[in-house]
Parts: structure tokens; sequence; C-alpha cells
């Protein structure tokens, strides 16, 4: 499976729309600080939005795991910052696999500096291209009632939005890979 994924996670520049170039590349061990740091910089709303649940921080375990994915199952890529967020991630896109090998989960995000360039959208597809050369066959992502931006992107993308059966406050965006 590594090695079918491993061309849609080499490093590639991505192009923003006012121009701008950016770095788009798998997450490293040494992203943890600079995780946390992009973390802080949402809002509270937008960590809710993220997470799905109050999480204020993210603790350096969190981080640590998170920069350290399981990669016979797990992608994340992310985006190098320019100018002033230069050393920063300032965000990027997730395929976490679930134990089926045929079901995927999504999620994205990005620092607000960056917001409205068409990031998201580009690093959301190349991890998308990422899980359907794993052979997964269905992405699907919760998506919180209010996320205007992630559902317009998710529709952007292709996704089906349906009502979560469980929780009137969310979304289920889903789509065959
Ligand atoms: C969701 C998120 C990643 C989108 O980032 P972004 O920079 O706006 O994404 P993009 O620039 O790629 O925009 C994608 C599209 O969504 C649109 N969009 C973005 N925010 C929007 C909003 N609040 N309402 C309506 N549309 C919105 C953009 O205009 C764009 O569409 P277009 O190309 O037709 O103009 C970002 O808002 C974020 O990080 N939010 C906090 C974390 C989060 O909610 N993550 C999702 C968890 S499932």
């Amino acid at each position: 499976m590594t090695q079918r994924v491993a061309k849609s996670l080499q490093e590639r520049e991505v192009q923003a729309k006012d121009g701008q170039r950016y770095l788009l590349r798998p997450i490293r061990p040494s992203d943890a600080p600079s995780l946390m740091r992009g973390y802080q910089a949402l809002s509270p709303q937008e960590r809710w939005f993220r997470m799905l649940h109050a999480v204020p921080e993210l603790s350096e375990d969190a981080a640590r795991a998170f920069c350290n994915p399981d990669l016979a199952r797990d992608f994340c890529l992310v985006l190098e910052g320019q100018d002033g967020l230069a050393g920063e991630i300032v965000g990027g896109a997730r395929i976490t696999g679930e134990a089926n090998g045929r079901d995927c989960e999504f999620s994205v995000s990005l620092r607000p500096e960056v917001r409205g360039l068409g990031l998201a959208q580009a690093a959301l597809r190349m991890a998308l291209q990422a899980a359907a050369e794993a052979g997964y066959e269905r992405v699907y992502g919760t998506i919180a009632r209010d996320n205007r931006g992630m559902i317009h992107l998710a529709v952007l993308l292709g996704f089906n939005i349906r009502q979560d059966p469980d929780d009137p406050a969310f979304v289920i965006a889903e789509k065959a890979l």
C-alpha cells in the first residue's frame, strides 16, 4: 500500500489563488511544535469544528501522535508557510483509514492567515488521491452543520452531504473513491 500511495505523498508545490507557491509535503515528527502553535491560532469555534468536541489546546502527546501517522493506514499532508509564517506549517489534510481497509475519514484545517486561497482544496484533493491509490473505496467526514466553509468545500470536491442520523448538529460528507 505504501508504495502505491508514494506518488501522491511526494513533496510538491501548489499555487494559491494569489499566485504564491506553497510546499505541500507529508507531515514529519519535527512538525509537532508548529502544529500546536497552529492549533492555538484557530478560534475556539474553529477548534470545535476541527475536533467536534472541546479541545482547548493540543497536548504535546497529541501533537506527536498526529505527526507520526501509521503509514500503513493513515496519511497527512501539510503546507509550509511563507513570509511571516515561514518555518511554520499552516495547515493540511489528513486521511485516517478504518480497519476494514475500505473506508477512511478525512479532516482538513488551515490557519486563518491563509484561508480563502484554495489551499485547503489543494491539500484535500491530494490526500483524497492518496486514499484512492491506497485502495480505499469510500471517504467520509463528519462536519458541524454550522461549518459553512467546510460544507462548501466538500460539495466542491464532489461529496454528497446528508444529515448525521445520530446527531442533528452534524452532517456526513461522503464520496466513493
Ligand atoms: C474549512 C477550511 C479548511 C476551509 O479553508 P479555506 O481556506 O476557506 O479553503 P479554500 O480556500 O480551499 O476554499 C474552498 C471553498 O470554500 C469556500 N468557503 C470558504 N469559507 C467559506 C464560508 N465560510 N462560507 C462559504 N464558503 C466558504 C471558498 O470560497 C472556496 O470556494 P470557491 O473556490 O468556490 O471560492 C478552514 O475554514 C478551516 O481550517 N476551518 C477550521 C477547521 C475546520 O473547520 N476544519 C474542517 C473539519 S471537518
